[in-house]
């Protein structure tokens, strides 16, 4: 498609694009339960989008430009060290989402094993177990590192036994998650991170989605178990502020225990006729609007409106989950700790069920081994949980055949 001879009017192109948004999944009536992570509220919705427009047009590369970008970016690092028992000798980067978090840190790992134990980098593996987020896999796949995940166990956590059996003296990182995206449960953290403590390894917690909801739940008294650099073994952590943070997309924060071992994320080239270049992350130009609208959403709400909105969002999830527990054919899938939950059913095709949720415009995702639906659910939902729940029975009640892979993409 060549570029338009002559530039349309404003009021035809934006018809034009509000037609093709029209095509789009309707978050804003709570038809997702993932990619986005609302509220429903307009105060919170008002700051993000006055956060995004004062910084539409500076670039996060330059800090010393544009000073305000630095320092917001360090003190969201240092609000999220905070959360989840950062220690003073600890630091960290802003990064643009979960997998560019992951990505530095296994780089970190991968260049900790040559410099301390000599691995060489051709040879080096991660551990990690299967229901790891693919930004694990995608790490070793970039970083040339064979990847060697690990099979979960019936309750879908991670198999401390066998991921110990994996282990060789070629792993640069074992991870688990807090709680992982698949079915919202929390793998052994403790027992993991004390594993790699023993073997001398670098061990990531992984909270993209933990990170904004777990410290909530402990502070409202839920039972949850420790995750964070409380753990002595605990060496990285990504967090990310664009999903329960509420911040909008582009806002992750990559810790370290160490401080130092930040330099090793560092990409820095002297040799460059514009001078020297140094970036944290792979980006060089970077949006400065996920900056600011992280740090505006973290000030505005604060501990105290996170944890109203964590009050709300856990009932809405209890709702849920109780409408889903009645339904005879459906079982939720393992304990999930926080607002993820993924169903399955031993008698009825889950996927068929999901093909007459996508009629009604709900988008469910589909796990696989075993088949089984998946939501994370977010604070807006609670407008929408018992119009989910009566379509959900009616889905489970008028089933058919599943159409296939074919009718999800088409
Ligand atoms: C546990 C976990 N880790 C990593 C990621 C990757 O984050 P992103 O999609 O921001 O790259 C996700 C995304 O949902 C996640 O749930």
């Amino acid at each position: 498609m060549p570029l338009p001879e002559r530039g349309l009017d404003r009021d035809a192109l934006f018809e034009k694009v509000r037609e093709r948004k029209a095509e789009d999944a309707k978050w804003d009536q709570g038809r997702t339960f993932s990619l986005i992570y609302p509220t429903g509220r307009d105060d919170v919705d008002e700051v993000l989008m006055e956060a995004n427009n004062l910084y539409l047009y500076e670039n996060a590369l330059n800090p010393f430009r544009f000073p305000s970008l630095q320092h917001m970016e360090a003190e969201i690092v240092e609000m999220t060290g905070a959360l989840v028992n950062l220690p003073e000798s600890g630091g960290g980067t802003m990064a643009s989402g979960g997998s560019e978090s992951i990505l530095m840190s296994v780089l970190v790992n991968r260049e900790r094993a040559q410099r301390e134990r000599g691995v060489e980098p051709a040879k080096g593996n991660i551990v990690y177990p299967t229901s790891a987020h693919a930004a694990f896999a995608k790490a070793a796949h970039y970083l040339e590192l064979e990847a060697r995940p690990i099979p979960i166990k019936d309750d879908y956590t991670a198999d401390v036994d066998a991921m110990a059996n994996a282990v060789d003296d070629n792993t640069v990182l074992l991870m688990g998650s807090a709680y992982g995206y698949p079915h919202g449960v929390m793998d052994p953290i403790e027992d993991l991170s004390n594993l790699a403590l023993e073997r001398g390894i670098g061990f990531h917690s992984d909270t993209c989605v933990g990170s904004f909801v777990l410290p909530f739940l402990e502070k409202l008294g839920y039972d949850v178990p420790l995750y964070d650099f409380r753990l002595p073994g605990v060496t990285q952590m990504s967090c990310d502020v664009h999903k329960y943070g509420y911040a909008t997309k582009g806002a992750s924060v990559i810790l370290h225990r160490n401080a130092d071992w930040v330099w090793l994320q560092l990409f820095v080239y002297e040799s460059w006729p514009s001078g020297l270049y140094g970036t944290p992350t792979v980006a060089g130009a970077r949006p400065a609007g996920p900056i600011a609208a992280a740090w505006s959403v973290m000030n505005y709400l604060g501990m105290d409106g996170y944890l109203e909105l964590m009050r709300g969002l856990m009932a809405t999830t209890a709702k849920i989950r109780a409408g889903i527990e009645a339904i005879s054919e459906l079982s939720i899938m393992g304990n999930p700790i926080g607002p993820l939950l993924t169903f399955t059913s031993d008698v009825i095709d889950t996927y068929a069920v999901c093909d007459l949720m996508d009629d009604r415009g709900w988008n469910l995702d589909r796990n696989t081994n075993p088949n089984g639906l998946h939501m994370m659910i977010s604070p807006l939902h609670e407008k929408y949980a018992d119009e989910f729940l009566s379509d959900l029975r009616w889905a489970v009640a008028n089933h058919g055949e599943s159409r296939g892979i074919e009718a999800r993409y088409n």
